[in-house]
């Protein structure tokens, strides 16, 4: 029985702004972080005719193997990495992102250039999440700061940024779900659609604002956007008492900014800490949270014509 394997590595992400409003349509800026996932797809000759424990996985590698014709029980996969899973660091689209890669590696012996990769990652990441806008594996696909709309076609250009600087990432402790925060903003959008349609047309003015900043390398104008985008996901009911305090504790140390990154009810908080961030993260740290930094501004890897 003979096997042939590759293993590819994509990093996690944040999103600065624009989370939940991407998908009605308004646009939105993610950017890696360092943290990173390793995937080993190997294909067997003869299939070892495994199947997953995880559900999800085993729909995203059976959705993945489609793309190539192969068998999803010739497949077997390892996953290694240090990206804090359930709280919007995109761990799932790394994964998506990685084996897809991996299997277009054992196909076609390289990328596929002429294969859709935001469209087939984001089908695959479809397993964990239900539907997403595709933010996510844009700004893990691509590899740099992205800028990304996802109507009329999902589209992302790598976003220049003026003057790289520090980001201090902390994740609380409780796990939630992306599908059921996208859900609770779909009610909204059905019982208060005035109230929602408001809230994300300043989170579209937040984030083209952001962009100039970021553009510009104005870190101080960045942290004041970050810090009103924050107030805007919370007026929505995205925050909690646990994200609050992340927020005040970073801000209370000496963030420039600080808002929660991702879907919300749960998860990761980002702080703007250009000159200190090791003080922002040692304060997060001391009240209990995880904290990492992870630095902005390296320029994509990627073409946007290759993803
Ligand atoms: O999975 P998260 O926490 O990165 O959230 C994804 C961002 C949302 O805008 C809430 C959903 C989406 O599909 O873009």
């Amino acid at each position: 029985m003979s096997a042939v394997a590759s293993t590819r590595s994509a990093p996690g992400k944040v999103i600065l702004f624009g989370e939940h409003s991407v998908v009605y349509g308004h646009p939105a800026v993610a950017t890696p972080v360092e943290r990173t996932l390793t995937l080993t797809a190997t294909l067997h000759d003869h299939g070892p005719d495994t199947r997953r424990k995880d559900p999800r996985l085993e729909a995203a590698v059976r959705t993945a193997a489609r793309f190539f014709s192969f068998s999803p029980r010739r497949i077997t996969t390892s996953i290694a990495s240090d990206l804090p899973v359930g709280c919007g660091l995109g761990s799932s689209a790394a994964l998506s992102v990685t084996l897809l890669r991996a299997l277009a590696d054992l196909a076609y012996g390289g990328p596929d250039r002429a294969e859709p990769l935001l469209e087939r990652a984001t089908a695959i990441e479809a397993a964990f999440h239900g539907t997403s806008s595709g933010l996510d594996v844009a700004a893990v696909a691509l590899g740099g700061p992205v800028w990304f709309r996802r109507a009329p076609q999902p589209h992302a250009t790598p976003l220049p940024i003026g003057r790289p600087f520090a980001l201090v990432v902390a994740t609380t402790p409780r796990e939630r779900s992306t599908a059921d925060q996208v859900r609770r903003m779909r009610g909204q959008a059905a019982t208060r659609p005035e109230a929602l349609d408001r809230h994300f047309t300043r989170l579209g003015a937040l984030t083209r604002a952001g962009r100039d900043a970021l553009r510009t390398g104005d870190l101080p104008a960045l942290g004041l956007l970050l810090d009103e985008a924050h107030g805007v996901l919370a007026d929505l009911g995205l925050s909690t008492p646990a994200l609050e305090h992340a927020v005040t504790t970073a801000r209370a140390a000496g963030a420039l900014g600080a808002k929660l990154t991702g879907a919300g009810g749960g998860g990761a908080v980002i702080a703007l800490a250009p000159d200190n961030a090791p003080a922002v993260a040692s304060a997060l740290r001391r009240t209990g949270y995880g904290a990492f930094t992870s630095r902005v501004g390296a320029t994509a890897r990627l073409h946007p014509q290759e993803m």
